[in-house]
């Protein structure tokens, strides 16, 4: 497994609709590996694929919960979304130290393949639920700074352009922290 390099925003990846997998193949399940390894690596709760430079509709998400299992989406989609949206902050590892309250659906319904391209059906709640929307919305090209009014993500815009500044290009190596740290 590799931890990848992160595309932060203005990488023209981030913005693109990500094509379909056709067949989870040994690379697919390659990049599965990668991602967790990158998101863990990220001290991430989810990752996808454009935000590794891949522009395939793949992701993953765990929230440290022991069961059920971290997901693996493969082609997903929600097929349900319930319950009146409720607001909690969001970030994102492609825009470090940018949060943003972002109204997401308490519980959705979704289809995907696994790791080993078999379909599954779930429905997920609370904060996987806002995972599962925040890493299916990166598989169409959306950020979460999209779901805020335009006052807020122009706020958050200049801050980031503040914190950009002297820097340049979009990639970001991974530094994993030290094994055996609390
Ligand atoms: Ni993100």
């Amino acid at each position: 497994m590799t931890v990848r390099q992160l595309h932060l925003l203005g990488s023209p990846v981030l913005r693109k609709r990500a094509q379909a997998v056709p067949q989870v193949d040994d690379a697919v399940r390659r990049l599965v590996d990668d991602l967790f390894e990158t998101m863990r690596a990220a001290k991430g709760v989810g990752l996808a694929a454009p935000q590794v430079g891949v522009s395939q509709r793949v992701a993953v998400v765990d929230v440290g919960e022991e069961f059920p299992p971290p997901l693996v989406l493969i082609n997903p989609r929600i097929v349900e979304a319930s319950g009146e949206p409720e607001v909690a902050e969001e970030g994102c590892l492609s825009i470090p130290e940018i949060f943003g309250e972002v109204d997401r659906s308490p519980s959705v319904a979704l289809e995907a393949l696994d790791r080993e391209g078999k379909p599954y059906r779930v429905v997920v709640t609370g904060f996987k639920a806002r995972a599962v929307q925040h890493e299916i919305d990166h598989l169409d090209g959306i950020l979460f700074l999209d779901r805020l009014s335009a006052v807020k993500r122009g706020l958050l815009l200049a801050k980031w352009k503040k914190l950009r500044k002297g820097t340049t290009g979009y990639l970001k190596e991974v530094t994993p922290q030290p094994a055996g740290e609390l």
